[in-house]
């Protein structure tokens, strides 16, 4: 049995072959719509969520299988006390599979050392987020048919953003992949995110400036500045606007670049932006339901 806490829990050549099941499974989605009959994913959701949850379960549902769960620890009896051990420990009674999202930075770890099932991090504080990530590379893999010799520029939160710390882990593994990190210095990727990076010896530059590095990327990976993850909400109104992507300054970008945003948008991409042929955010948004449609399979073993 298998879990997914970490982008690190997958080899590079399982990435690979997940991407490849799920470009199947668009290209062949009825070969697939009795494939987890009679299974459950139990979604645990101690946090808001849209895309990630609802994209989970309706890659169960595509895939013939059902869904249960929570959508928030207020419903669940969390409020009540109960140990993320002890109910993890009575789900795996009801589901085959779970997936789990958590304020606290270890919670689905904790849970997968308590589960008899497999458990998927769906989000943990601001630490990880894997499913993210393989939507992510699926997109990127979509869009620019390769995932090595890429100049990739990640802005806004890198401090707070999950989903940033896993991308990270997860492309400096491809070749010819170089960084530029975009964010105000209170923002900054933190340092244990940089390890692989060092040791690898993968470039990687930072810098506060967008616009000055912008000629340079094929992929912008803008985030949302975390609210959620400040101390003080007056650092947050200051530095929530740090940047904001318009048609103006996208002028200065390379015809085919890919802007990705893990979603939901505040204020950092402008709507005018959405029409542009290089923004694939929605596209993205679309891609995660494949990649968990191929991730449910290879952790349940389910061949077609
Ligand atoms: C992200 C998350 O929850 O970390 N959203 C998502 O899962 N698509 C990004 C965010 O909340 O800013």
């Amino acid at each position: 049995m298998r879990h997914i806490t970490s982008i690190t829990d997958l080899s590079t050549a399982e990435i690979d072959e997940l991407i490849l099941l799920s470009r199947e499974i668009i290209a062949q989605p009825q070969k697939y719509e009795n494939a987890c009959r009679r299974k459950k994913l139990a979604t645990l959701f101690y946090e808001p969520s849209t895309r990630t949850r609802l994209s989970f379960e309706a890659a169960m549902m595509e895939l013939g299988g059902q869904v249960l769960g929570f959508s928030e620890a207020a419903s669940s009896s969390a409020a009540k006390g109960e140990s993320v051990a002890d109910t993890v420990r009575t789900v795996c009674c009801y589901a085959d599979i779970i997936a789990m999202r958590h304020p606290k930075e270890g919670a689905p770890t904790v849970a997968s050392l308590h589960a008899t099932v497999p458990v998927i991090n769906a989000g943990d504080g601001g630490h990880n987020h894997p499913t993210q990530t393989l939507t992510d590379l699926l997109t990127i893999q979509m869009e620019k048919g390769r995932m090595s010799d890429l100049t990739v520029g990640l802005c806004g939160d890198l401090k707070f953003g999950r989903t940033v710390h896993s991308l990270i882990t997860a492309m400096c593994r491809y070749p010819g992949v170089r960084f530029v990190l975009v964010s105000p210095e209170e923002l900054k990727v933190p340092s244990y995110v940089k390890i692989p990076l060092k040791r690898d010896n993968v470039r990687y530059d930072q810098t506060t400036d967008l616009c000055s590095v912008l000629p340079e990327l094929d992929i912008l990976y803008m985030t949302r500045v975390q609210r959620e993850r400040f101390f003080n909400e007056d650092d947050y109104i200051r530095l929530k606007d740090s940047y904001i992507l318009t048609p103006e300054k996208l002028e200065y970008a390379k015809a085919d670049l890919s802007i990705l945003h893990p979603l939901p948008r505040v204020n950092e991409i402008s709507v005018a932006i959405d029409q542009d042929p290089r923004a694939c955010y929605f596209r993205q948004a679309l891609y995660g339901k494949f990649i968990r449609m191929a991730l449910i399979l290879k952790l349940l073993e389910v061949t077609v």
